[in-house]
């Protein structure tokens, strides 16, 4: 394909939206929450939000210039930048992670619309944080109902994909970031309101690196890359159909921003409720799903219909930003099948669709009725959830990096951050040497940190 006979993004607005809604979605307000839970709090926090400044923000930047200068998939890019090299690997072990992370992320974001259903049918009211908790369990212990919950989502996503870039992608981007944002500060403000919400707001706050072991670290950079959407070529491709003059750096800050923002805040959602009614804050996946019906519950328990009313929205918002992230992850794979194997768009979209049904109702099953089949003691959610976030991302952002870095021409570089001259690139000489120093060095200490050989 030519520079031209691709799809754009319409607006300038429209491209940072697009991309906000790639990065902000169930990564922030599901796995933000629990991995902060499982590590220990504020200075996992601490650690995350300085894995985003040095090693989120460079690689963004990175993955942005990749695919605005190449204009082709993931994978075309690299073959495009590198003719003949296997440069061309990064981009198809990308297309990999999307297709695996879909398969299990269509899981969760399945669980947002059961919620969505329990919230329309006031199914929450006069239950107690006890019984969330069962009823959870119950839910996706369940072979059936997590199992089309799932589909269902996936056939949404599809639905979008077909349609296309900009009509798809970047007009649901448009209008329902800016309310999702507003709902999550109204409910972080509830959150800390409730009696003995004081512990999980010093929970977030008060940083105890006596916890801080290898473990901690890679948990950070694996959220940091997840939420950001970095290491599999996603904003690589959409980059692809940013318009020229698009701002990448500005772009790549303004994304992280929001993105940021939003985790913290689904942090002052998640841990003061959760301390308020007694909830571990360790409980894992489940976190989110046991902790937010008590917000409802117990800040607007005397006015059934302003519960009512917050937690459909609320849910519906959380299935929505769930929405424009399969959305992306579909898309990189279905533009790589599309544009390399000349499949039509449909097809390639039914590919992916099917493919990752399958493998989300593997990993659904794996919460129930699979439960006691184990790969290295994880279920195959868990495994999944581990091997793209914690290794595939990473290693991905390590080579986006190095490519950059090292190899591509820098004139290339230059002349995709500063516009062809027209913008001034205040950050280009500290942006080349993070990304041929600080980046993979960085990545590197912690997987070897992990292992266990730097003491
Ligand atoms: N960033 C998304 C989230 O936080 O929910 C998840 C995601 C989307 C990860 C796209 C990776 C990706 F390429």
């Amino acid at each position: 394909m030519t520079r031209n006979d691709r799809a754009n993004f319409g607006s300038k607005l429209g491209v940072t939206l697009a991309s906000a809604g790639s990065a902000v979605g169930l990564g922030n307000i599901w796995r933000f929450p629990f991995e902060t839970g499982n590590h220990g709090g504020a200075a996992f926090i601490l650690i995350y939000l300085v894995c985003v400044l040095i090693l989120g923000i460079p690689i963004m930047i990175a993955e942005f210039l990749i695919g605005c200068h190449s204009r082709a998939n993931t994978a075309g890019a690299y073959q495009k930048l590198a003719p003949g090299t296997h440069w061309r690997w990064v981009g198809r072990v990308g297309v990999l992670t999307g297709f695996l992370i879909l398969g299990y992320y269509s899981v969760v974001a399945g669980w947002t619309l059961e919620f969505i259903g329990e919230a329309a049918t006031n199914s929450f009211a006069g239950k107690s944080a006890a019984d969330f908790i069962t009823s959870f369990n119950q839910f996706t212990a369940n072979p059936w109902r997590p199992v089309l919950q799932l589909i269902l989502f996936l056939l949404a996503t599809h639905f979008i994909i077909v349609k296309g870039v900009e009509k798809g992608i970047e007009k649901s981007a448009k209008i329902l970031m800016p309310i999702l944002f507003i709902l999550l500060i109204v409910l972080a403000i509830c959150s800390v309101s409730l009696p003995g919400a004081g512990a999980g707001v010093e929970f977030l706050l008060k940083p105890d690196f006596s916890k801080v072991d290898g473990n901690v670290f890679l948990g950070a950079m694996g959220q940091a890359f997840f939420s950001l959407s970095l290491g599999m070529g996603c904003l690589c491709t959409y980059a692809s159909y940013f318009r020229n003059d698009t701002n990448l750096t500005r772009t790549a800050l303004n994304v992280s921003a929001i993105d940021t923002m939003v985790a913290i805040l689904a942090g002052f959602i998640i841990f003061p409720a959760a301390f308020s009614v007694g909830i571990q804050p360790d409980a894992g996946p489940s976190l989110l799903f046991i902790t937010t019906p008590n917000v409802f519950q117990q800040a607007f328990g005397n006015i059934p219909w302003l519960a009512a009313i917050l937690s459909l929205m609320f849910y519906i918002l959380l299935a929505l930003a769930a929405l424009t992230s399969t959305i992306s992850l579909h898309e990189v794979v279905t533009a790589y099948l599309h544009e390399e194997f000349n499949f039509t768009r449909g097809k390639a979209a039914r590919l992916v669709t099917a493919g990752c049904m399958f493998l989300g109702i593997l990993c659904s099953l794996s919460l129930g009725v699979g439960k006691n089949y184990t790969i290295f003691g994880l279920n195959l959610f868990d495994l999944f959830d581990f091997v793209t976030a914690k290794i595939m991302l990473p290693v991905g952002g390590f080579f986006i990096s190095i490519f950059t870095g090292w190899y591509l021409d820098k004139k290339i570089v230059w002349e995709e951050i500063s516009n062809n001259g027209a913008l001034k690139a205040h950050f280009y000489k500290l942006l080349i040497f993070i990304l041929k120093f600080i980046a993979p060095i960085g990545i590197g200490c912690i997987f070897i940190n992990e292992l266990g050989f730097l003491k």
